[in-house]
């Protein structure tokens, strides 16, 4: 197994909309983000990969891109892109981009060529079918985010494909001359010094072959099986690594929508020269069912545990994970794994111990690192989220529930409660920004927030930035193999790791209740290397734990 840089390496992701805004329109922006370098440098993490950045007319805020080699004028300007780039590396970290490479947006010049006619030379750059014989769309394939995934063109009346909204077009990647054009777009940001790709639902890319109907199975299968892993699919992932990523000090990071620990290899060994690393949706899926706004399930540690050790178990030498427990598309982890009110300092804390002790690269998600929560938006009006509107939208028509429960599991699931503006101070709209920003500021800005934090040496951010200090110093956190130990427990997480002579373990208190922990290992020399209380109760082979106390301890 190679040990490099990115494995290692700490990524943080910044969804630049609700970053920091520097010019007070309500926006984060670029120039927003080179204001907090310092800061962003001071939590020691790496790798900073940024949401989309590129033209957009924001159907999807940027993963419905109209051009792949400009700037979304509200994030700034090229000049601010190299700025940024620039002063990140000379901090001695690195940048990737968000490449949304399965559609671009309906704004896109290829898009707005294709539709003017069927001999156009852009046609052939989307998925275009005659409609079904009594008119409707060729197959029944859903969008992700409600409704018909096709949707009706009048001048040629044909329909096109969208997997997402109608305002992101699915690419057609059988055609020769949009691979090339992704490929140019990625080296133009790699000819810059960019660091890598997170690519967006990469899994969708191949289609399969006269679009078949999708079975009456659950969305997520549907998924797997119709929508994703296509024909053609690894054969693009090859040609694409071959022609850009490989010749150049990058690294890719998939999106695995879609895939699943038994296929997941084919993506990822290394041996096959394909990605990096990707990160699968069951943990950030693991209380959802079937698909967002469905049927959800209570939060199950030992579910979890599974989750955890059936991948590191498909993966293991063989390829590499990413892990994530947050981003943009859910809800808060705080709130979903932890316990936000009671023990929201504490719950945050252990959820970062077993976050960073975990296999795979850490992925950290914008805000989770001073304990972020979900938001609670009164009204529909104040939902931005396209996906939660859609729902929203949809319900209204269909009425399989109420209004007000529409709403309440948009308040648990959706999107918005990740994207709510960074809390920076417990100034006006937590000095996110002097205007009104986009999207509504959690009230809690006055409780949590960067500064209040900054200055607390017991704060969750102060936590999070020793915690990855001791990371770095230990390989064992990141290369480590695992022993589950009290597998079955449904309320302690516990296990050990080693690589080479390190050895720590890992004891983790998903509870609000006290609790006792015993092992065959000794421990009464081990040296705690974390703790989320200030002191830990250790008695010959028992240990004592407080609520969602969790602790590592180097043996
Ligand atoms: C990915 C993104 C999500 C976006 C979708 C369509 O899942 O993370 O935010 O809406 O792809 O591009
Ligand atoms: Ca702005």
């Amino acid at each position: 197994m190679s040990l490099t840089w990115f494995k290692k390496g700490t990524v943080y992701q910044i969804y630049p909309r609700s970053f920091n805004d520097s010019n007070g329109d309500g926006i984060g922006d670029l120039r927003g983000i080179i204001e907090k370098l310092d800061y962003l440098q001071s939590l020691n993490v790496d790798i900073l990969w940024l949401s989309p950045i590129f033209s957009s007319p924001n159907d999807d805020n940027g993963y419905d891109i109209s051009d792949y080699c400009n700037i979304m004028p509200e994030f700034g300007t090229m000049e601010d892109f190299d700025e940024l780039l620039q002063k990140t590396h000379d901090r001695g970290m690195r940048l990737i981009l968000d490449l949304v490479a399965n559609h671009c947006s309906d704004e896109h010049r290829w898009f707005e060529e294709a539709k003017k006619s069927k001999d156009n030379s852009y046609r052939d750059y989307f998925h275009w079918r005659k409609p079904a014989s009594d008119g409707g769309p060729p197959n029944n394939w859903k969008s992700f985010f409600g409704g018909s995934a096709w949707e009706y063109d009048s001048v040629s009346g044909e329909y096109y494909l969208h997997l997402f909204t109608k305002k992101q077009p699915d690419l057609n990647w059988e055609n020769p001359k949009v691979r090339e054009e992704i490929y140019n777009a990625m080296r133009f940001w790699l000819d810059k010094g960019v660091d890598g790709f997170r690519m967006d639902v990469i899994p969708l890319i191949s289609k399969r072959e006269g679009y078949p109907d999708a079975p009456n199975v659950g969305f997520r299968k549907i998924i797997e099986d119709i929508y994703a892993n296509g024909p053609r699919l690894h054969e693009y992932l090859k040609e694409m690594t071959e022609k850009v990523v490989s010749r150049y000090d990058a690294f890719s990071l998939a999106e695995g929508v879609g895939i699943n620990h038994n296929n997941a290899g084919l993506y990822i060994n290394h041996d096959r020269k394909e990605l990096d690393m990707l990160y699968h949706f069951d943990i950030l899926e693991c209380t959802i069912v079937n698909g967002k706004f469905e049927e959800a399930s209570p939060f199950d540690l030992v579910n979890m545990k599974n989750i955890f050790k059936r991948w590191r178990d498909a993966v293991h030498e063989k390829g590499w994970l990413a892990n994530a427990m947050g981003n943009h598309d859910f809800a808060r982890m705080v709130s979903r794994f932890g316990n936000d009110k009671q023990y929201w300092s504490e719950s945050a804390k252990m959820l970062f111990i077993l976050q960073s002790t975990q296999n795979g690269t850490l992925n950290i998600y914008q805000g989770d690192e001073i304990g972020m929560t979900n938001i609670v938006l009164d009204s529909i009006n104040e939902v931005k989220d396209i996906q939660s509107l859609n729902f929203y939208n949809e319900n209204l028509e269909t009425q399989r529930y109420s209004k007000e429960l529409a709403l309440e599991m948009i308040n648990r699931e959706g999107r918005d409660n990740a994207r709510t503006p960074i809390q920076w101070n417990d100034e006006i709209n937590g000095g996110f920004s002097i205007k009104e920003p986009w999207l509504k500021v959690n009230p809690n800005y006055h409780t949590i927030n960067v500064e209040k934090q900054d200055k607390d040496p017991d704060s969750i951010l102060n936590f999070y930035r020793n915690l990855l200090k001791v990371r770095k110093n230990h390989d064992v956190f990141v290369y480590g193999d695992v022993e589950e130990l009290e597998f079955n427990d449904p309320s302690i997480y516990a296990y050990s790791k080693v690589f080479g002579k390190e050895k720590i373990m890992v004891i983790l208190n998903f509870s609000s209740t006290n609790t006792k922990f015993s092992t065959s290992e000794n421990i009464n020399d081990a040296e705690v290397l974390i703790n989320n209380y200030s002191s830990i109760e250790i008695f010959k082979d028992t240990i004592s734990l407080k609520a969602y106390q969790g602790i590592i301890l180097k043996l």
